[in-house]
């Protein structure tokens, strides 16, 4: 079987990450592209990991760019192009940039590789999503935001650090917008099955869900300088194997809801199907009234920053 083409739109800090770790897990070979400024150093990153692989063996290829032509034929392309957020900086303070960013390459995409599967990292990831599939005319399935495995994976994290359990087994699900108003669903949270309210207090669980929901900005704090890499960089492996090993994995993810929990025409954090069809399916959860309420006020901020989109 030919190998799979992957494309990182993007190679700072996530890119960089994203690059070696979809390489490890041979998933594909791997093209970085970048503006023309950073050429040098996207070239060095792939050169740097190519130099890495004869200590585990993994046989892909990398290489950089700024010439998009490079992505030709991709089967998928993650984008993390634009700019991160700094201390004291909300995801909305950097929608005119990134906006401005995710067009030029939307149209890019579509150019060259039509036929990709797209995840969309950039922030404020709900608008600049939607903002790519309006200007790409992509299939919906085609076209998700990387957010909710990102925040799911700090809801697990945090659950295991308070519970003392493998990480392993914790299961659960965050819906909603990526920002302080997402929903981390705490009723159907579980430890290897039991439930969560089983094993903490509320006042343990609420802690967590703050905590959750302040994830990015506490390592917007603690860097000083830029935001998160490693666990997006996984996060978003994470789908680009559902994808191309067709593993309908069950990913929180920004899907495009078309009358999903009442939603219609957005992308919000719903639980999604990944598989080779892409965004194959939303799973619609019973959700208590509170847990409504509280997704319609995180889609509400949805709707204001993609209004002002202008799209
Ligand atoms: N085409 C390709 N790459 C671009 C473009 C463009 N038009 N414009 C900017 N870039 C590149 C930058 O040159 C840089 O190398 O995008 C890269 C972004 O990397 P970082 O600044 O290191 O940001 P990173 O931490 O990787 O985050 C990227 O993901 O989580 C979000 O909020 C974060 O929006 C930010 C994005």
């Amino acid at each position: 079987m030919p190998k799979k083409k992957i494309a990182l739109v993007g190679g700072g800090q996530i890119g960089g990450v994203l690059a070696l770790i979809c390489a490890q897990k041979e998933l594909g070979d791997v093209v970085i592209v970048d503006i023309p400024e950073v050429e040098g150093i996207v070239q060095g990153k792939a050169l740097d990991i190519m130099e890495a692989r004869p200590h585990d063996g993994y046989d892909a290829d990398l290489s950089g760019t700024s010439d998009f032509s490079g992505i030709k034929g991709a089967d998928v392309v993650a984008i993390t192009a634009g700019v991160p957020r700094k201390p004291g900086m909300t995801r909305e303070d950097l929608l005119d940039t990134n906006l401005k960013i995710i067009s030029n390459v939307a149209k890019n995409v579509k150019k060259y590789a039509p036929d990709a599967f797209v995840i969309v990292v950039s922030n404020p990831l709900d608008a600049i999503v939607y903002a790519f599939y309006e200007v790409s005319g992509f299939p919906k399935n085609r076209v998700v935001g990387m957010a909710g495995a990102l925040d799911n994976a700090r809801f697990r994290t945090f659950i295991a650090m308070e519970t003392g359990l493998s990480v392993q087994d914790v299961s659960c699900i965050v819906m909603g917008g990526h920002g302080p108003t997402m929903v981390p669903i705490t009723r159907t949270a579980t430890v290897g099955g039991v439930p969560l309210t089983d094993i903490l207090s509320q006042k343990e669980i609420d802690a967590i869900v703050k905590r959750v929901q302040e994830a990015g900005t506490e390592l917007v704090k603690l860097y000083g300088k830029g935001s998160a890499f490693f666990s997006p960089a996984a996060a978003i492996t994470e789908m680009i194997e559902a994808y191309l090993r067709d593993k309908k994995r069950v990913i929180p993810s920004a899907a495009y809801c078309e009358g999903e929990y009442g939603i219609d025409g957005y992308f919000i954090g719903v639980p999604a199907v990944i598989g080779a069809g892409g965004v194959e399916k939303i799973l619609e959860v019973d959700l208590a009234d509170q847990e409504k309420e509280l997704l319609q006020s995180t889609l509400e901020k949805v709707k204001v920053t993609v209004s002002e989109t202008g799209l």
